[in-house]
């Protein structure tokens, strides 16, 4: 059975005081929301103040990313043994503004899921197809191959330890969120290409949807076979939409194996 999971990505966003208030404006409703499992992604100043605001909850602490090295000279970096220290439980890796923007290749990202998976955390992998790709029709094409790189490097099981996240990047921030139909052709196609090496790994991974997920779509989105929750940008910035959002995933059934 796979429960689901709603991971918040806070961005470059808030200050310490904003990011303590937000925490405790989630706490009380959420910990009443006990049918699903919730995270926080945090900028890296703020991850041990969060983490200690979450102290005693169920909602986990994550990061947004974390360096493709083990320690060393490597300025401004941040260990995954750094995060795991901060007491992360979850970590952001490869979402499309660290490709695009920070120009993180298909192998970067794949030696960050190897040190997310060496010091315990569970990697969020987010894959994803631009615009142009879409619409020239190589989505399962651009997602395979960001899938095949992790494989190569990490082998499927380690891929499958960790959560899949479908974040097509014409939806990130724009407002114009994929058709519960769209994000569950493309879920389909990583659970299907998992599969394809192992029934069972495939059967168990976590596929989240991101990209603009709202109050008012998650219901529908997390209706879908293979949507197991969502990675939310900047829904999860306001208290009452991330806790509709979280709610929406409580609602949802939870998907059982066959
Ligand atoms: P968005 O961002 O919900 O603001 O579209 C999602 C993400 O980038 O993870």
């Amino acid at each position: 059975m796979r429960v689901k999971l709603v991971a918040g990505n806070w961005k470059m966003n808030g200050t310490l005081a904003s990011s303590q208030a937000l925490v405790k404006a989630l706490l009380p409703p959420l910990s009443a929301l006990k049918r699903a499992r919730y995270a926080v992604c945090a900028p890296f100043p703020y991850l041990a103040a969060v983490g200690q605001a979450l102290r005693g909850s169920d909602v986990a602490l994550g990061a947004q990313d974390v360096s493709q090295f083990e320690d060393g000279a490597y300025t401004g970096g941040v260990s995954g043994a750094m995060l795991a220290d901060c007491g992360c439980r979850y970590l952001i890796v490869g979402h499309s503004e660290r490709r695009s923007v920070f120009g993180e290749s298909d192998d970067t990202v794949a030696l960050k899921v190897a040190q997310a998976l060496k010091h315990r955390l569970t990697p969020i992998l987010c894959v994803g197809e631009t615009l142009a790709e879409r619409e020239s029709g190589v989505t399962d094409e651009v997602v395979g191959r960001q899938l095949n790189a992790v494989i190569q490097r990490c082998g499927l099981a380690a891929l499958a330890q960790g959560v899949i996240a479908y974040e097509p990047v014409w939806a990130i921030g724009t407002g114009r969120t994929a058709t519960p139909q769209q994000a569950q052709a493309v879920h389909a196609f990583i659970r299907g290409r998992i599969g394809a090496g192992e029934r069972r790994l495939a059967d168990s991974l976590l596929i989240l949807y991101g990209g603009s997920v709202k109050a008012n779509n998650a219901a529908q989105l997390f209706a879908m076979a293979d949507v197991d929750g969502g990675l939310i940008g900047g829904a999860s910035l306001v208290a009452d939409e991330f806790v509709a959002i979280c709610s929406a995933a409580q609602g949802a059934k939870e998907t059982v194996k066959t």
